[in-house]
């Protein structure tokens, strides 16, 4: 089936392909000693040069698409925009070596635009790298059995977060990576290896939890960026007039000590190897998530 999401992987097999075919045209032709050789080499780095640039747009407008209709789970932020960046900046490259050359076409190809059309060309493997391996087969972008990329394992490495939504988006990584370790030894056989992974990521979960502890005014500088104008609402129910009783930093400080507490038990499961109280912990967890998103974030 084909769907607006999945137009944009299919097509940048295309300029992914074609762009080094140009490349290595070229190469042959600056070589050639001979003016018809080289003549027919730059005619055929053309000809692959312009198909790479035509397919290339196509595939970056598409991929303008999957990057709105997409949901974009918490923590993946920096590798989309890098990702989208590259994609426009290669299509770009591309479409402006194309242009050059036709309009100068009846002359062979010097030096300088190959190292152009290589430099062009690294651009279009890195983008093609962090879609495909990074956002793709590691973070299960746009893949249903990955859960739409929810449950993909964190990308960033363990540390102090930046900030609320940070937080947000570590806390999903780690879990996830938590709640699939344990899924799959559930399906195929514990091993100790994958217990200290899931110990690794529990004791990541709880330095995050302990942050938001210490940093329950961590959420109200969104809201005070959104007053300056900067960045979207902060999704919540809480913004202006929150009385007493739902002080969001009152709600943050409370909730981060049930968040530590799960992580600490996560923590001690999979330290003393314990499948089941894993699963039992990892799931109060994510219970302990969705009782604040129901009550803070999307409170009507
Ligand atoms: C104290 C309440 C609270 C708790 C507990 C909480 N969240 Fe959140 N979360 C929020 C709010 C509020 C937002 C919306 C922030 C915004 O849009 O500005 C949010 C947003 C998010 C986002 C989106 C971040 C982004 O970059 O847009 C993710 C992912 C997330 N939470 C995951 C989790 C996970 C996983 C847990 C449990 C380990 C959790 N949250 C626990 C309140 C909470």
């Amino acid at each position: 089936m084909v769907r607006l999401v999945t137009v944009h992987p299919a097509l940048v097999h295309l300029p992914i392909g074609l762009a080094p075919i140009a490349a290595l045209a070229y190469l042959v032709a600056v070589t050639r000693r001979s003016r018809l050789r080289a003549a027919r080499w730059t005619f055929a780095g053309d000809f692959a040069l312009v198909a790479a640039a035509l397919f290339a747009l196509a595939a970056a407008a598409f991929g303008l698409v999957s990057s709105d209709l997409l949901d974009w789970s918490g923590g993946l932020d920096r590798w989309r925009w890098i990702h989208l960046g590259g994609g426009v900046a290669a299509a770009a490259l591309l479409a402006s070596l194309a242009v050059l050359r036709l309009a100068r076409r009846r002359r062979p190809v010097g030096r300088g635009f190959l190292a152009a059309s290589l430099g062009t060309l690294a651009v279009l493997l890195f983008t093609g790298w962090v879609g495909g391996e990074v956002l793709v087969y590691y973070a299960g972008m746009a893949v249903r059995g990955g859960a739409l990329g929810t449950l993909s394992p964190p990308l960033e490495k363990p540390g102090t977060p930046s900030g609320f939504k940070d937080a947000m988006g570590r806390m999903r990584g780690e879990l996830s990576a938590v709640t699939a370790e344990a899924q799959r030894m559930v399906v195929e056989h514990p091993r100790d290896a994958t217990f200290n992974a899931a110990a690794g990521h529990a004791a990541a979960l709880e330095q995050v939890a302990d942050w938001l502890g210490e940093h329950p005014e961590s959420f109200e500088k969104i809201e005070r960026k959104h007053e300056r104008g900067r960045g979207r609402p902060p999704e919540v129910a809480l913004v202006g007039g929150h009385d007493e009783a739902t002080d969001p930093e009152v709600e943050i400080a409370n909730y981060a000590v049930i968040l530590g507490d799960g992580a600490r038990e996560l923590l001690a499961a999979a330290r003393s190897h314990d499948l089941m109280g894993l699963s039992l912990a990892a799931g109060r967890l994510r219970a302990g998530c969705a009782g604040c998103h129901e009550s803070v974030r999307w409170r009507p």
